[in-house]
């Protein structure tokens, strides 16, 4: 939906909503992490060769020794013009639109918060969800979006400890939906 761009979304949520909203995040983690090893390597097997987008505050909640994401463009978003990341090559942009033209990529990955989740949506092509058969309970959200505007293309379930999820102990699922 951006000239020259193809903007995709990856996010992962527990399938049982919290008041009918989608967890993604709890005290600035996701709650699940270390449990689901199989959409980790995904997720990097996607956005590796491309721009990854992220707020602020995602950029924070990666650990120290695994920033910035290696082998992608990493982009970060905040509103604070003193805020910058040293020696890292990391760009720091100021705006949605000045993120997706500073991407040197064709396909711009916006891979969260709940709030660049929230900017980016209305302009994105492709969402990339994994399903967690499990419940959780958190405070950032992805935002509601119309089923009806968006077509299921692709869906794999996962079982933990079986093929492609060895490692994992939550059951997943990984859809991919198009906008229609
Ligand atoms: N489940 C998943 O797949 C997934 C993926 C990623 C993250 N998460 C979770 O999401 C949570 C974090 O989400 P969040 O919503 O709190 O934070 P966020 O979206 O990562 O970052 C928010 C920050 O982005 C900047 N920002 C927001 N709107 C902007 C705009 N219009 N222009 C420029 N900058 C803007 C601001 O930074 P400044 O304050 O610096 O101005 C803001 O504080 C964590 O719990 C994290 O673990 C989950």
């Amino acid at each position: 939906m951006l000239k020259g761009k193809i903007v995709k979304i990856s996010y992962a949520s527990p399938v049982c909503t919290q008041d009918g909203k989608s967890v993604i995040g709890k005290n600035g983690d996701m709650p699940w992490r270390g449990k689901v090893p199989s959409d980790m390597k995904r997720f990097v097997e996607l956005t590796v060769g491309h721009s990854v987008v992220m707020g602020r505050k995602t950029w924070d909640s990666i650990p120290f020794k695994f920033r910035p994401l290696p082998n992608r463009q990493n982009i970060v978003l905040t509103r604070n013009p003193q805020f910058t990341i040293e020696n890292s090559g990391v760009i720091v942009a100021h705006s949605l639109e000045e993120a997706v033209q500073q991407a040197k990529s064709e396909t711009v990955w916006i891979i969260g918060g709940a709030e660049i989740y929230a900017l980016a949506l209305p302009v994105t092509d492709f969402l990339h969800t994994t399903i967690l058969y499990e419940k959780f309970e958190g405070d950032a959200f992805f935002p509601k979006y119309n089923l009806s505007d968006w077509m299921n293309i692709y869906f794999k379930r996962f079982k933990a400890g079986e093929a492609g999820a060895e490692k994992d102990t939550i059951n997943s699922g990984y859809l991919i939906f198009k906008r229609k």
